[in-house]
């Protein structure tokens, strides 16, 4: 009889750690993946990863200016256009995303500079553009994100001397 009673509690104890262990695997589950403003599961890149491609164009495009690789330099402009146009569109519920007119009249002047294919011009619109992201960088809070015009070209596997302009 006090047999029995040893085995039934120690069903119990069982039983008790099953349940228990059974709720804390529910608390390890993975965080909802992050949904979008329409609830879907879509990904969307957040500003710092437009950021990062943005930092990537500003980067090439020294180089290709400093080659005077004009049709190079002005698609460059235009993708990096395209990815602020992006951001504004696509990253929600960060007020900074107000701030990318700031970055307007030094694109302007670059694609001034390009079409007058002005090297000159080409170095004062870069650091104009340059000092733009710094501004909005120091406007937004991000002061400590300082951008300075490129020493090396940031890839090896592109070439941005001009060689034959089409
Ligand atoms: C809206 C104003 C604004 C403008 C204009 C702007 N930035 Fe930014 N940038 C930000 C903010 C805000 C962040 C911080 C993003 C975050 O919190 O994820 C940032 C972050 C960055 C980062 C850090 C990304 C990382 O994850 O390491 C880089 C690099 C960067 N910006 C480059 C640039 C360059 C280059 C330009 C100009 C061509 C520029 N930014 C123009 C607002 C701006």
């Amino acid at each position: 009889m006090r047999s029995y009673f040893i085995i039934a509690g120690i069903m119990c104890l069982f039983i008790v750690y099953a349940s228990c262990s059974g709720n804390h695997a529910g608390q390890n589950q993975q965080p909802a993946p992050q949904t979008n403003e329409s609830g879907d599961n879509t990904y969307v890149p957040g500003l710092g990863e437009f950021m990062n491609t943005i930092q990537l164009h500003h980067s090439k495009l020294w180089f290709e200016g400093l080659n005077q690789n004009w049709p190079l330099a002005r698609y460059e402009t235009d993708e990096m256009k395209e990815t602020f146009a992006g951001l504004q569109k696509y990253v929600t519920g960060r007020p900074e995303v107000e701030d990318v007119p700031m970055i307007n009249a030094s694109i302007d002047s670059m694609e001034i500079a390009i079409a007058s294919k002005n090297l000159s011009r080409f170095k004062s619109a870069f650091t104009l553009m340059t000092n733009a992201c710094n501004n909005c960088h120091y406007a937004t809070n991000h002061a400590f994100i300082v951008i300075t015009i490129p020493t090396q070209p940031p890839v090896t596997n592109q070439q941005f001397e001009i060689k034959d302009e089409k």
